[in-house]
């Protein structure tokens, strides 16, 4: 298990992972490695879109990204920590999903849960643990929620267990969800997927890599990006948005 930290310090974001990977690893048999990003070489995105159009490894920019992959690769699970910086994520944090876009065209980590940490003084963490549970499922993660913890400072005994057991229990829903296979798509996810592969297959060609890797996933046939059991009512919904994607002009 892996937890992404955006913050520069280790003060509020990391106590918190730190405190969330001490719960996830008294269940046993469990190994968590808090990674800070501030000591990966992440440069900032040139919007080039090669990654889109070619492939990621036509990217100009050399750097920590694919080590930062290979450790996603490697992990059962990811947490996704952030302080929150003017009412959203760090910098540092939407830096690393604008380098990991193109896996929001081509997502992977299937049958792994995220969950999101957020440390904050006063207001507005739910909507960061929502983008950052989001955009984990973008990557093709299963978000399993997390918690926003309050870091203002001089703390109270109450706000101090009141962290801890918000901790606990995102740790205990996270415990749950490892090792489980992905679940089924919520519509919007269906939707998404369905509009996503009509496009691709009607606009683009062999030539672009998204192409490609819907093609080789065998993505253009299938109901989903991965087996799943979608039901009569979702399979119905899923032709319906297939005709939905063949009418939407962008
Ligand atoms: C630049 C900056 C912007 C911040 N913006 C917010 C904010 O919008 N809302 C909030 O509740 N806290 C905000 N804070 C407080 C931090 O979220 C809080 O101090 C948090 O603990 C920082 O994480 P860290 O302890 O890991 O550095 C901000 C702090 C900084 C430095």
């Amino acid at each position: 298990m892996i937890a992404i930290i955006g913050s520069q310090r280790k003060k509020g974001t990391y106590d918190a992972v730190v405190q969330f990977g001490e719960y996830l690893k008294s269940y046993g048999g469990i190994e968590f490695e808090p990674l800070f990003l501030h000591n990966y070489k992440l440069e900032f995105c040139t919007g080039c879109k090669l990654c889109f159009d070619k492939g990621e490894e036509f990217c100009p920019l050399k750097d920590d990204r694919d080590l930062l992959i290979d450790k996603m690769n490697q992990a059962d699970g990811v947490v996704f920590a952030s302080p929150n910086y003017a009412f959203h994520v760090s910098a540092r944090m939407k830096n690393l999903f604008d380098r990991l876009a193109f896996i929001f065209h081509r997502p992977r980590f299937w049958g792994k849960p995220c969950a999101a940490i957020v440390a904050q003084g006063i207001f507005g963490g739910d909507k960061l643990v929502d983008y950052l549970n989001s955009s984990g499922e973008n990557l093709g993660f299963h978000a399993v929620g997390g918690c926003v913890v309050a870091t203002l400072e001089p703390t109270t005994e109450a706000i101090r267990k009141k962290n801890e057991q918000k901790l606990q229990k995102a740790a205990a829903v996270f415990h749950k969800a490892l090792g489980c296979p992905a679940p089924a798509p919520s519509l919007f996810r269906l939707l998404m997927f369905r509009i996503s592969r009509t496009k691709i297959r009607s606009m683009l060609t062999e030539e672009s890599r998204d192409f490609r890797y819907y093609q080789d996933n065998g993505w253009f046939v299938s109901d989903y990006y991965h087996e799943t059991s979608l039901g009569f009512p979702k399979k119905a919904l899923g032709r319906f948005f297939d005709v939905i994607g063949e009418r939407i002009t962008f």
